[in-house]
């Protein structure tokens, strides 16, 4: 790390409140310590004003679906949240945002990139390293995790494997288009349609608070991903899953109809979210535990009744996370919709330990 070697000063840094050497030249945040990398490689904070040379990394990514251009505050600030960037010479070359979770037992990386002229050098595998180094005094970090989609394990995995042995879960992810025009012939189901319904921040919460055992039909890894982030069921992660424009709808089993009591989180659990990216406004459903053909098409409207409120004309884009056993069921619940065109891809979440 050649930080030090330029004129620096310690500083607080703003975004995280530690110590941190800030460099004269350039007036970015530089952390200190990082490993052994090239001489013209270092490793930094991403802070607001690195927006556009984190953009121009590369504009081209993850088939359309890159939210960072539209929503860089959330990679890089937030509860347990940090976004570091690599640089070659000054020119900054890769990013990823960092996410302590699980009570700061885990550590996630998410939205990783490297300009494509630095590829195949070993170059995000030094980064990632070092950015891992900046949590070794976080005193319960004993995992690192991250999920990937088949294309990347297929050229990467078995160096993954090395950093991450353990294979968590492996989803299956189906993109459908959607006519928005069509949508007025849909009838609208209302939420209590099928028992469906719509999980309260405290529900949210009393399931979170459940133990592993008792959401087992739900969660049999012991995760949820939720915005491409793997999560153990645990109450200190709820604040974190329970975002602005997100949903929980349940049904099935004894789900209770008592509108003041928790709800128990019933054997079919969807959560709905929606990001903006050069697509559309694209609209995820993570889908958990099992239900009907008609439980599950209650939810998708639902669903799909809300991704028509945020939506703008031109943007159809909707996709569903699921277990890979389920796409069968999936397939026939929602062929009364009027969605089409659908591919997929497998996201395989892995694990490793956190060396500290
Ligand atoms: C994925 C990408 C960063 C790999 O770049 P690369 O130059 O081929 O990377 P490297 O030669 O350094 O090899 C990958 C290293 O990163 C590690 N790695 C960790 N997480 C990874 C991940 N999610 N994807 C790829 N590699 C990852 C690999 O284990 C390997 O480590 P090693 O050097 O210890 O063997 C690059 O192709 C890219 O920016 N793609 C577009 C964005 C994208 O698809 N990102 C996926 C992140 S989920």
């Amino acid at each position: 790390m050649n930080g030090s070697t330029k004129q620096s000063r310690p500083v607080i840094c703003p975004l995280n409140n530690e110590l941190c050497l800030e460099t004269a030249s350039t007036n970015k945040t530089v952390l200190a310590d990082t490993t052994s990398s090239p001489g013209d490689e270092e490793l930094c904070l991403a802070g607001p004003s690195d927006y556009q040379a984190v953009v121009d990394i590369d504009h081209n990514i993850y088939c359309g679906f890159d939210a960072l251009p539209y929503h860089y505050p959330s990679f890089i600030q937030g509860p347990g949240v940090r976004g570091y960037i690599y640089k070659k010479g000054n020119r900054v070359v890769a990013f990823v945002s960092a996410h302590l979770v699980d009570g700061g037992q885990t550590l996630t990386g998410t939205s990783g990139r490297l300009a494509p002229d630095c590829r195949g050098s070993g170059t995000f595998g030094r980064f990632l390293r070092s950015v891992y180094q900046q949590y070794r005094e976080a005193p319960d970090l004993r995992f690192i995790t991250t999920a990937t989609g088949s294309g990347i394990m297929t050229v990467h995995g078995h160096r993954m494997l090395k950093m991450f042995p353990t294979k968590i879960l492996e989803k299956v992810e189906k993109y459908w288009t959607i006519d928005a025009g069509a949508l007025g012939n849909v009838p609208v189901q209302q939420p209590d349609c099928f028992g469906v319904r719509e999980l309260s921040r405290q529900d949210v919460h009393a399931m979170m608070c459940r133990s592993t055992d008792q959401l087992r039909h739900l969660f049999p890894e012991g995760r949820a991903v939720f915005v491409f982030k793997p999560y153990r069921i645990m109450a200190a992660n709820t604040d974190v899953i329970l975002r602005q424009n997100n949903v929980f709808l349940a049904s099935g089993g004894n789900l209770s109809l008592r509108r003041d009591a928790p709800l128990f989180p019933g054997t079919l659990l969807t959560i709905g979210w929606y990001y903006t990216c050069k697509r559309g406004v694209c609209y995820n459903i993570d889908i958990y535990g099992k239900g009907s053909e008609e439980e599950l098409r209650a939810h998708f409207e639902v669903h799909v009744m809300r991704w028509a409120n945020v939506a703008r004309a031109g943007e159809t884009v909707l996709f569903t996370g699921f277990p890979c056993h389920m796409s069968e069921g999936i397939e026939k619940a929602l062929r009364m919709l009027p969605l089409t065109a659908s591919t997929e891809d497998r996201v395989v979440v892995v694990e490793g330990p956190y060396t500290h």
